[in-house]
């Protein structure tokens, strides 16, 4: 998907996809059977460390793939009682929301790749109450599936994270795919259409894509009393 600037309006996801893709359950399954080797990057870690150090609650929640971090600082103010920790790769997106909130000092924003994050966590043991995948990027064309979350080798360490879990898409078929990903470790999700005011936008490309019309969906899943 094209990146979009947050005044104009958004097109909807175009995908050559027109149902789950046909090889989803054999490549999650291979994910899931076998190790992610990849190293990690130092910058990852030094980010991971950094991230740690600042848990001031005894709650963790990842607002994953957060953008400009608007996402966590609604969290922050909804989760009094969790330490959220906002992480992205672009850090043209982590700078760009000028007014981030004093009020809140259970919140920390890091640029990292959430492939090595995720992996540093899991292999810490960490255990989240929450996990929010807020608006991933849909990758819609069929050779695009091991760049969706549930496609790649690092879906292991999402179930491995736990907590309660959210995705929301202007792409069903991507919440679709992910909640068959999850049947496959005996983990039942519900995903459906989600309505919204103005004012609980959670997030800058949750008011573009709805401001322009767009249906926005959501899964939600206990990845702590369903999994194996
Ligand atoms: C469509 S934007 C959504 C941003 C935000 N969640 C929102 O709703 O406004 C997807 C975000 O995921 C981030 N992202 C994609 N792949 C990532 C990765 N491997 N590691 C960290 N961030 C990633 C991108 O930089 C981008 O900010």
């Amino acid at each position: 998907m094209k990146t979009e600037s947050l005044t104009t309006q958004s097109r909807k996801v175009v995908s050559n996809q027109a149902a789950e893709h046909d090889n989803l359950t054999e490549i999650v399954s291979k994910h899931l059977a076998t190790d992610f080797q990849r190293p990690i990057a130092q910058h990852n870690i030094e980010a991971y460390q950094y991230a740690i150090s600042q848990i001031n609650k005894p709650h963790i929640i990842f607002d994953s793939g957060c953008g400009n971090g608007k996402s966590t600082l609604n969290l922050a103010a909804r989760y009094p009682e969790a330490f959220i920790i906002g992480i992205d790769k672009s850090h043209h997106r982590l700078t760009k929301l000028a007014n981030k909130s004093d009020a809140a000092n259970n919140y920390c924003l890091v640029r990292a790749d959430l492939i090595d994050f995720w992996r540093l966590a899991a292999n810490d043991n960490i255990k989240l109450l929450h996990h929010f995948i807020l608006y991933p990027n849909p990758w819609p064309k069929k050779h695009h599936l091991k760049r969706r979350w549930h496609g790649s080798p690092v879906f292991k360490q999402i179930l491995a994270l736990g907590g309660m879990i959210e995705l929301r898409s202007n792409w069903q078929m991507y919440l679709e795919e992910f909640s068959i990903a999850l049947s496959l470790v005996n983990c039942s999700a519900t995903v459906q259409a989600l309505t919204l005011a103005k004012k609980d936008y959670i997030s800058d490309f949750e008011a573009k894509y709805h401001s322009s019309e767009q249906t926005l969906w959501q899964l939600n899943a206990n990845l702590d009393i369903d999994s194996d």
